[in-house]
């Protein structure tokens, strides 16, 4: 199949999340399994000057503005990349959705209904790059208008739209319809309206042929008031058309075995050298190096969604145990005002580095003990995955990927076993499951188990790309005659 892969993050280009992940990793596999696949992004910031091979290939108008596109290929893949170059809205440091205070660029209305346009014109092959699109694969609200463009025309690709995070929705006021050049019939409740606004995601999930999540229980718990974010409703109504598809991991960049950025390599027969990391990551984070004492972390962006607030209101409690925590991760600052407070106040337990540090994360993974995940909702979630890879026991809230990748130790079923699961998004329940972890950890047959088990399973791309070349193969069947490419 020939697929047109639009994302607005690709890694290790331009990364916020796991979006980017996936963007760096499904083409590859798509392609192992015999797919002409092109990745559409556009071209922030540095990322030309990152890849001088990059030629013009076409140019276009889009909302007035004269833009081109640029081919190369992602880097250390065979993937065809088509970066959107329009200087005026791409030209930017930093963040792709945000402004240096955090708050979204002004335009960004603009900026991705011109992806959006771009996907359309090269899908359709009407720039002159002699290539159509069997399926155009959307991921989020940045692609989500493509689906509704598409959706009119006779003779066009059919269309998948993926669900990372069902809380980011691309909504703007009304008059970006007209400005963004938007047919009028587009506006109706079914449609792209949302009370009286725009929304992108809402082209994803009106009018994709096949919408998918990134784990079946998220797929089963958008559908529901609690998750849905207002857009539950169609979602059920759409629920014939939605599944849910695991993310895997890159398993050649998170190796335990021949990871190039921790100081010991180990594997499941040898996790004793694992302790060797231990003592890399308390000294790299100023905490005693103690290898008796159980070392936990935590990865992520500090925004609600993760459950960093669970994990603060547990910490009284958990101080009066002897432990160490290292924290990872940038985002709201009230959340790293809060860490860095706790750090000061018991700086031989609790270490915190604010930041984005891909290199460290991996040291993260390998040298601590257990990982914390108590994320409220969580679509997938890559780091629980990452952690049973290097034998890190996760802690985690049962929810969407986790509840689907984490198998929880409860005594009756040891056997297959990879991590603690706890049920209710409290502090309680968290300080709860953190405690079943430390009485396992005290038994060292039984935790080697769980490391071994969760560092066994597979979490390769391989086993989902093919699940994604079945919904495509759905999505063409789903194309009504009359509408057929
Ligand atoms: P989300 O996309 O919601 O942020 P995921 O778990 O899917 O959550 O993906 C997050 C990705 O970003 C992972 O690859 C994780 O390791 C990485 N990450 C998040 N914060 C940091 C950080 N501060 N430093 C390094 N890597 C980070
Ligand atoms: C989103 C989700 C995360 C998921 C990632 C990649 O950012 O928050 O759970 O793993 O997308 O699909």
């Amino acid at each position: 199949m020939k697929i047109l892969f639009i994302t607005s993050e690709l890694y290790p280009l331009i990364k916020t999340g796991g979006l980017a992940d996936v963007a760096g990793s499904l083409p590859q596999a798509l392609r192992d399994l015999d797919n002409d696949v092109r990745v559409l992004l556009p071209a922030y910031g540095k990322i030309k000057e990152r890849l001088p091979d990059a030629v013009p290939v076409t140019e276009m108008h889009l909302l007035g503005q004269p833009v081109r596109v640029l081919s190369t290929t992602a880097p250390g893949s065979e993937i065809p990349l088509w970066l959107l170059d329009a200087p005026k809205w791409f030209d930017r440091p930093g963040n792709p959705y945000l402004q240096s205070d955090g708050t979204p660029w002004h335009d960004n209305d603009e900026r991705f209904g011109a992806l959006c346009w771009a996907g359309v014109l090269l899908a359709r092959n009407q720039v002159g790059l002699n290539w159509q699109a069997d399926i155009v694969h959307c991921n989020d609200w940045q692609s989500g208008l493509v689906p509704a463009l598409l959706s009119p025309i006779d003779e066009r690709p059919a269309t998948v739209f993926t669900i990372h995070n069902l809380a980011y929705q691309g909504i703007f006021p009304k008059s970006s319809l007209s400005k963004l050049e938007l047919p009028a019939s587009l506006w109706t409740p079914e449609g792209l309206e949302f009370h009286d606004q725009l929304s992108f995601i809402k082209g994803g999930l009106a009018y994709a042929d096949r919408i998918n999540t990134v784990s079946p229980t998220y797929a089963q718990e958008i559908q529901t008031a609690r998750f849905g974010c207002g857009l539950e409703g169609l979602l059920r109504h759409r629920s014939d058309r939605l599944s849910g598809i695991l993310n895997g991991i890159d398993t050649d960049k998170w190796d335990p075995t021949n990871d190039q950025l921790i100081p010991q390599n180990y594997d499941a027969k040898s996790l004793e050298k694992k302790n060797a990391n231990k003592k890399a990551l308390q000294e790299r984070f100023g905490l005693p190096a103690q290898d008796k004492q159980i070392l936990m972390a935590f990865i992520g962006r500090l925004v609600p969604q993760k459950g960093v607030d669970l994990i603060l209101k547990a910490l009284p409690a958990l101080l009066k145990h002897p432990f160490q925590m290292v924290f990872l991760g940038s985002g709201s600052s009230d959340y790293e005002h809060s860490l860095l407070y706790w750090s000061r106040r018991h700086p031989d337990q609790i270490a915190v580095h604010i930041g984005y540090d891909e290199a460290l994360s991996h040291l993260v993974e390998a040298g601590a003990d257990m990982f914390l995940m108590p994320s409220k909702f969580e679509p997938c979630g890559l780091n629980q995955m990452f952690s049973q890879r290097y034998g890190t026991v996760p802690i985690v809230h049962r929810t969407g990927g986790l509840a689907d990748t984490v198998e929880d130790a409860i005594p009756s079923q040891l056997k297959a076993a990879t991590g603690i699961s706890f049920d209710l998004a409290d502090p309680g329940a968290l300080l709860e499951a953190i405690k079943r972890a430390w009485l396992l950890y005290d038994q060292p047959s039984v935790w080697r188990k769980l490391q071994r088990s969760g560092m066994a399973k597979d979490f390769s791309w391989h086993r989902s790309a093919k699940e994604y070349c079945q919904l495509y193969r759905q999505a063409l069947s789903d194309l009504s005659p009359q509408s057929s490419r």
